[in-house]
């Protein structure tokens, strides 16, 4: 075994658990990463389980390994994730080319369980409900030098009705205070310059460990390590604090953006979604949120086609979405998972039906986020550079600290390798719903 290839689905945790997943491979099986699957002699699938779209594109993507698997009886292919947990030593079956089948618990179990399949050139499988080796202390291999995930507490509690989540990643653990600070100390000395803290739903970390949350504790804390920026995801709008609030808006490291999901706009299908707010609090949040934060951009999730939604409902969905006038919404067509309370209760909504709300509603978001973003034309945003255009190279492609996307020429003279990885200001020069272009006002190399 000399090379290995991961491929990464699903959410921000997972491409955190991949990092790990590439420097577990790198230090303790000495193997090294290949662009080019094919060339790989140890095939790493981290799956997402949320949807049902993304399970398929995983059979799919493992159905075409098999002329790869009879050209080479010692490739081992390992599948990890979310699908792992949820479907254990069943994927085999599902999978007839999978050596090593690994939970969501195991994943700093990953280089000796491969190990043991090429070994024995036999299917090994670790999908127990508790963690034995404690992933955060094992090495890891960021993407970015610039960027890194930190996650500061695992799984979730709160049971929506829809949600396969807490099935798969298992009840909230947070992360005691002075490991996540350690952790964000040690990732600015390393050259970190955005941090990016995870949980199903950061606003109750610490819940579990000091019985009261301290996330707006813990968002300063990091926030005064000398990162540049600092950004969270998720957060549960019945657990947005007014502190939370007020560490955003006064510490100048943390990011002035909320990614706040409402799921419906209809508090009959919140109730039954179990989210525990109603469509006047979540609007109650936004407010509190906008006003606490100036210059807050707002994104959001919604669930179109939950079980038993009707026009009326979906009436109220459009309307919140107006109200809040979100930067970006991230849209779902509910897909029901075996195992969750929301698969059994019938009342399906058509897939038309379904889909022709969901393009009602992207049509209404593309228009507010198109008017936010003509507000800022002829203002200067300071945008993180993490490379070129993938359209056209002689762009440079960024961040603003509310996660807008930026294009912008590369000034005469630079050179654009040099710019990765650094913050520069760029005005504003046009804006588009989902991304604006502007002039850079000045850079240094890195
Ligand atoms: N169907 C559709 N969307 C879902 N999400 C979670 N579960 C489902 C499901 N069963 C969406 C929610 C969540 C996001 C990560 O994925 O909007 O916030
Ligand atoms: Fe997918 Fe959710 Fe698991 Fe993340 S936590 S991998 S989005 S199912």
């Amino acid at each position: 075994m000399q090379t290995y290839h991961i491929v990464t689905f699903g959410c921000q945790m997972n491409k955190h658990d991949s990092e790990h997943i590439a420097g577990l491979l790198e230090s303790e099986l000495g193997l090294e990463p290949v662009d080019d699957l094919r060339r790989a002699d140890v095939i790493v699938f981290n799956t997402c389980a949320v949807r049902e779209g993304a399970e398929e594109r995983l059979r799919g993507q493992v159905a075409t390994l098999k002329p790869l698997k009879a050209a080479n009886p010692d490739l081992v292919i390992a599948v990890g994730g979310c699908v792992a947990q949820h479907e254990k030593e069943r994927l085999f079956a599902l999978l007839p080319h999978v050596d090593v089948v690994f939970g969501t618990h195991n994943v700093a179990e990953i280089a000796d369980l491969v190990r043991r399949a090429a070994d024995s050139r036999g299917r090994v499988a670790a999908v127990p409900d508790s963690q034995r080796r404690d992933l955060e202390a094992t090495p890891s291999i960021r993407e970015t030098r610039w960027h890194a995930w930190l996650p500061i507490a695992v799984g979730c509690d709160n049971f929506c009705s829809y949600c396969i989540v807490p099935h798969t990643r298992g009840r909230e653990r947070s992360r005691p205070f002075e490991d996540v600070v350690a952790e964000a100390e040690r990732l600015v000395n390393d050259g970190v310059v955005e941090i990016t803290l995870l949980g199903q739903n950061v606003n109750s970390y610490g819940r579990d460990l000091y019985g009261t949350p301290r996330f707006a504790e813990v968002l300063r804390a990091v926030a005064r390590t000398g990162v540049a920026r600092v950004r969270f995801v998720t957060s549960h709008p019945k657990d947005l604090s007014d502190e939370t609030l007020a560490a955003i808006a006064e510490e100048p490291a943390v990011c002035e953006y909320l990614h706040l999901p409402a799921q419906s706009g209809s508090t009959r299908v919140l109730t039954a979604m179990n989210r525990r707010y109603t469509k006047e609090q979540y609007l109650e949040a936004v407010e509190r949120a906008y006003a606490a934060v100036p210059g807050l951009a707002l994104s959001g999730d919604i669930i179109v086609g939950f079980p038993g939604e009707t026009d009326e409902d979906f009436e109220d969905t459009l309307d919140l979405v107006r109200r809040c006038r979100y930067d970006q919404l991230f849209t779902f067509l509910y897909s029901p998972r075996p195992g969750t309370r929301a698969a059994t209760m019938g009342d399906e909504v058509p897939r038309d039906v379904a889909q022709e709300r969901f393009d009602r509603l992207v049509k209404i978001v593309q228009r507010t986020a198109l008017e936010k973003n003509l507000a800022l034309v002829g203002s200067t945003v300071e945008v993180l550079v993490e490379g070129s255009s993938k359209r056209d190279a002689a762009m440079l492609a960024g961040r603003t600290r509310t996660n807008k996307l930026v294009h912008a020429p590369v000034p005469d003279d630079a050179d654009p390798d040099r710019l990765v990885g650094t913050l520069v200001p760029v005005e504003v020069t046009e804006a588009h719903a989902w991304h604006l272009v502007g002039r850079v006002a000045g850079y240094q190399h890195r």
